[in-house]
């Protein structure tokens, strides 16, 4: 059993394969956290340490026993209003304005299976994969709350989630101003909050910042998940490294706003929490509604971040990612943004088709511009029709040209936007989420709808639909360019707005994926603004950045690898100069870089250069063979780009009888000192012998001390090595 209960000290315990996690309903009701760490036997409530603390007040029931304080003692579910002055997990106001919500145990129950949450994505478990679900159940009598809290463990992949669900049983409607799904807290220990922060063109730039007394927040107030801020956090000991150390992970499984924050109190104890964003938030709850807190997924590694990081790889590969492309290669793309951005017609779409045919890619990807009016990116967003006078045919007859080549067909769409200037704008301007008779602030001069409709998102579902069924299109770039910042509805209760708009996506998303389950979605927000798990739910795979140079993807694909898995990152050779940054890199480089994931092109191939197009073939030749072990094999990160001269990760096989090493040296200097690759993971005891060259080496040594990688000639050059246990 990996959830058991202890009737005498009412202690429940999570246990996974490698940590447990402990927490106790003590005599007054309330849920106090007791361990989360390395595997354990027993009871650890010998944890917790009571002494009078000045200004911090203990509850009425307490019976004055002034060495009880909710301020003090570790919690599994903090509530404002309870004499807590941290951060809290939930904020509560009724009908009055009055905050507060005091809640006490009322029950439990353990059960087999992960479970589900209704209208939102949340990790589940496979047919004959061990799993359980805790769930406790607190209320407040004054307010009528019932509230549950939701456990789910998966034991074999060293995964614990949470989630929480808020219900009005009474007979008063009161509104929930702060809701999150997760909290950890520290009793002590010293530690570091690693956070992946970014921009525009630069995502997930890992940050690692030692924590002082006061709150390190983190997060997105901006409808979505982000670029600035990736929802997903670590606390790490300062000692803790790529392969030792103590390190605990939350990972928000939703697309939209979120907060993290870590808090180093008073008396040096350090509490974690992660949840719905604040913001525009405050969701009123009449009698017998409810909320859900979207899943945080937690995991714990004694043996550093990588392990860490290979625990959510495996999570979100095998228990996020759904539908028959889960476990498949995915098609390698050629798409047209950089090739032709919106300057083109259908006879030059259908020439780049036959020189991708010759390339052998699998399939064509038409990005933007292709529907009525859209000749650049100030209109049209919402009119999903296809520009026939510009395609000189129509949809169908240019998909069946294009199969014909023998390459699949995707495209390109940005179902949750409006253009002033479209069609539907004139005729639903209601749709758009704009504060009446105020000016709105306009992104890429465009508007968002309003998803917390059933109108709006009838209106998606059927015009998206009305695309896949109009010709055989095997894959949508399923864009979302700006933020959100008019929280404004006509039909919905403005603070559920922001929330619902989430629902709705969810809900669309998941009629398409159902309708269409052999169409692959790519999820996209001007690159990797929404990367995060609640969108790999429903589309397996995500544009990384709109940032194509290969120098910066080392970072951004670094930052990346600590919570996601190389198959669902999306990346593309583009050309060289590069279109964002002006750098020239060598082909393999930029092929060394994009086929760490999900691979494609996004160059003009007219353009080429006949060894240039020899060397593509010879790539896609390559990374047909190496697809699996990126997919499927184990991630290591073996350098830090932030510091050191080059940047280095391997893929391992399973079994360890193969490694693929990918290197990118940055700055070549004058006389530079000599680099080494030291490879993770092998097989202790045995050799490898490295496939190009046939050099062997002692795996021990070199996992000790690295082999040397020849000096390089200029900057930016790639190396792909391949190591081959001999047995
Ligand atoms: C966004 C995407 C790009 C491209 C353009 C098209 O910026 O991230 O890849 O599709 O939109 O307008």
């Amino acid at each position: 059993m990996s959830v058991e209960y202890d009737i005498t000290t009412r202690i429940f315990t999570l246990h996974t394969k490698n940590s447990t996690y402990q927490m106790q309903a003590d005599s007054l009701g309330y849920l106090l956290h007791l361990y989360y760490g390395r595997k354990t036997k027993g009871l650890t409530d010998w944890a917790l340490a009571f002494s009078d603390r000045g200004f911090s007040g203990n509850p009425y029931d307490s019976s004055n026993d002034r060495t009880y304080s909710l301020d003090v003692l570790p919690q599994e579910f903090p509530v404002q209003g309870t004499g807590d002055y941290r951060n809290t997990m939930l904020e509560v106001r009724n009908d009055k304005g009055v905050y507060g919500c005091d809640l006490h145990y009322f029950g439990h129950e353990i059960s087999e299976g992960k479970y589900s949450l209704h209208g939102l994505p949340a990790v589940y478990a496979n047919p004959n994969e061990e799993a359980q679900t805790l769930t406790i159940t607190l209320i407040n009598e004054r307010l009528n709350i019932n509230v549950k809290l939701l456990y789910g463990v998966l034991p074999d992949k060293d995964i614990i989630t949470r989630s929480i669900i808020v219900k009005n049983e009474g007979k008063n409607p009161f509104t929930v101003m702060k809701l999150c799904s997760s909290c950890l807290d520290f009793t002590h220990g010293s530690f570091d909050m690693i956070t992946f922060h970014g921009r525009h063109m630069m995502e997930k730039q890992f940050d690692r910042q030692r924590l002082h007394h006061g709150s390190h927040v983190i997060g997105s107030r901006r409808g979505m998940s982000s670029h600035q801020y990736n929802p997903f956090v670590i606390l790490a000991e300062h000692d803790t490294a790529e392969n030792s150390g103590r390190c605990w992970g939350m990972q928000f499984v939703y697309s939209g706003g979120f907060e993290a924050a870590a808090e180093l109190d008073q008396y040096n104890q350090t509490r974690l929490i992660m949840g719905l964003s604040q913001e525009k938030f405050s969701y009123e709850l009449e009698p017998g509604e409810k909320i859900i807190g979207p899943e945080v997924i937690m995991t714990f590694s004694d043996e550093g971040l990588s392990k860490l990081s290979q625990n959510y790889h495996e999570c979100i590969k095998k228990n996020i990612c759904r539908g028959k492309f889960r476990d498949l290669t995915r098609p390698i793309v050629l798409n047209t943004w950089e090739a032709l951005y919106f300057d083109f017609n259908g006879k030059k779409i259908l020439e780049i088709a036959e020189e991708a045919r010759k390339l052998k890619v699998d399939m064509l990807v038409l990005d933007d511009g292709w529907f009525i009016n859209r000749n650049n990116d100030n209109r049209a967003l919402g009119d999903w029709i296809a520009d026939e006078a510009k395609l000189g045919f129509n949809l169908g007859e240019l998909v069946k040209y294009v199969n014909k080549l023998g390459l699949k067909f995707g495209l390109w769409v940005e179902p949750e936007m409006i253009s002033e200037n479209s069609r539907l704008y004139h005729e639903h301007p209601e749709w758009a989420m704009i504060i009446p008779d105020d000016k709105p602030v306009l992104g890429r001069n465009q508007l968002v709808l309003d998803l917390s409709r059933h109108d709006v998102r009838e209106y998606i579902f059927n015009s998206v639909s009305k695309l896949l069924e109009q010709a055989d299109i095997e894959y949508l770039k399923w864009d979302y360019n700006r933020s959100i910042n008019e929280v404004f509805s006509h039909k919905t209760n403005n603070g559920k707005v922001i929330y619902d708009y989430m629902l709705g996506l969810y809900e669309i998303l998941e009629r398409i994926n159902k309708r269409y389950p052999d169409v692959l979605i790519e999820g996209c927000a001007g690159g990797g603004g929404r990367f995060d798990a609640g969108m790999l739910y429903y589309t397996p795979q995500i544009w990384c950045s709109d940032n194509t140079d290969a120098i910066d993807l080392l970072k951004i694909h670094y930052g990346t690898s600590y919570g996601y898995p190389a198959i669902v990152v999306s990346a593309h050779v583009s050309s060289s100069s590069n279109h964002q940054t002006g750098r020239f890199t060598p082909l393999k480089t930029r092929y060394t870089v994009a086929m760490s994931g999900t691979f494609g092109y996004e160059l003009n191939p007219l353009t080429l250069s006949n060894d240039e197009k020899n060397e593509i073939i010879s790539q896609i030749e390559q990374y047909r063979k190496d697809s699996a072990i990126i997919s499927d094999g184990l991630y290591y990160r073996l350098s830090n780009p932030e510091n050191e001269t080059f940047c280095a990760w391997e893929y391992l096989s399973r079994d360890g009888s193969v490694a693929l090493i990918n290197v990118v040296v940055l700055l070549n200097h004058g006389n530079m000192p000599q680099i080494y690759i030291t490879p993770r993971g092998l097989t202790s005891g045995t050799f490898y012998r490295d496939i190009e060259n046939g050099k062997i080496y002692a795996s021990d040594a070199l996992m000790d001390s690295g082999f040397p990688l020849k000096m390089p000639k200029s900057d930016f050059e790639g190396y792909t090595f391949r190591l081959e246990r001999l047995s």
